[in-house]
């Protein structure tokens, strides 16, 4: 996150040498860190040069969090961080569906995506003509989507909505029939809390799941529990179920900060990408992570490389490119998850 003076081998090194998780690619050496500084102080000096701003997924390597972003967060927080930045360009590592919310967000910007594979399971689960199709099965339904969608299937879908604030915006629909899509997982894990709030709210949902987080399972809590009787577990809503129902906190990958953040515990199994165990040891290093973390390969995709080459030569692949159809209606749907939960 240095932009003025320039990266040293051994700044990085001090940021990155708590990071012990996943496999080598999360582990640094001092060495590591002198291959990444030259190109992290070219693409500080060309984002300059060029009016651009980096947005970063806490998924993504912490080399470029640390060393190049100038926002990091959850797919929320950046959606609003892409609008209000009064720069030419974004370049958004991240996945594809994030930088298309951001391009639509924000017509008059260029939006660059330098992930190499930049997909997303949940994502790439349903097409707009499937939700055409669904909407003829369920016509008096509101339908939700959760961001992790194209602009062509939210142009598709009256709401969006995030990990954030999926629960409060589904509350706040003044229709008890709702749709949710693509994840199955979140689908049935918001049935489950209107259920237990005795609401009527008749929610039905897609097939969709999340390749990351669908892995978990309660097995792998109740073994760490025994292990570690203290520990507090905090997951992702992508989770299925039976991990929600064992879990300590369930939110958003800010919210699963936050809330180590303010906590006064100190073990934490955190069940979501790896990228989120990297911040914590990073930014919290008072706290013990227990159990493991799992990659997500698209997110994983974004590399330093990539960002210097989209910032010096964008192809039309880079380029996030909506038909302005398309950007106007999915606008909408993006614009009414912001009324909903901004008030
Ligand atoms: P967040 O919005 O919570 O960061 O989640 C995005 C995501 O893709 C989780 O897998
Ligand atoms: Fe998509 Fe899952 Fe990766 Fe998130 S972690 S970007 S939902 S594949």
């Amino acid at each position: 996150m240095l932009t003025a003076e320039k990266m040293t081998a051994s700044h990085l090194y001090d940021i990155l040498k708590h990071i012990k998780v996943g496999g080598s690619v999360c582990h640094y050496s001092l060495k590591k860190c002198e291959e990444f500084v030259p190109l992290i102080n070219e693409i500080n000096e060309l984002k300059e040069e060029k009016k651009a701003v980096i947005l970063a997924h806490s998924y993504v390597s912490p080399e470029i969090i640390y060393g190049v972003s100038d926002f990091v967060g959850d797919s929320y927080q950046l959606s609003k961080d892409a609008m209000s930045t009064n720069v030419k360009t974004i370049v958004f590592a991240a996945v594809r569906f994030m930088g298309e919310t951001a391009q639509i967000l924000n017509p008059e910007k260029e939006v660059l995506i330098p992930a190499s594979d930049d997909g997303c399971t949940l994502a790439d689960s349903i097409t707009n003509e499937k939700v055409r199709e669904l909407r003829l099965q369920f016509p008096d339904y509101t339908f939700v989507c959760y961001i992790n969608t194209s602009a062509a299937v939210k142009a598709e879908c009256d709401v969006c909505v995030t990990s954030a604030n999926a629960y409060k915006v589904v509350e706040l629909i003044p229709n008890d029939k709702i749709y949710f899509l693509p994840d199955q997982m979140m689908g049935m894990n918001i049935q489950n809390a209107f259920k237990e709030k005795g609401s009527k709210k008749d929610i039905q949902y897609y097939s969709g799941t999340c390749y990351v987080h669908v892995e978990y399972g309660a097995q792998e809590i109740f073994k760490i529990r025994t292990e570690y009787p203290e520990v507090k577990v905090i997951s992702h809503p992508e989770c299925s179920p039976a991990v929600i129902a064992n879990s300590d906190f369930v939110g958003s990958t800010n919210q699963m900060l936050d809330y180590m953040l303010k906590s006064s515990d100190k073990d934490f199994l955190m069940l979501t990408e790896c990228g989120l165990s990297s911040r914590l040891q990073v930014e919290m290093p008072h706290k013990r992570l227990v159990g493991s973390c799992t990659l997500c390969k698209f997110m994983k995709s974004n590399a330093l490389e990539n960002i210097l080459r989209v910032l010096k030569n964008p192809t039309r692949r880079d380029r996030v490119e909506i038909p302005k159809e398309i950007q106007a209606r999915a606008l909408k749907c993006v614009e009414a998850m912001f009324r909903y939960t901004e008030g």
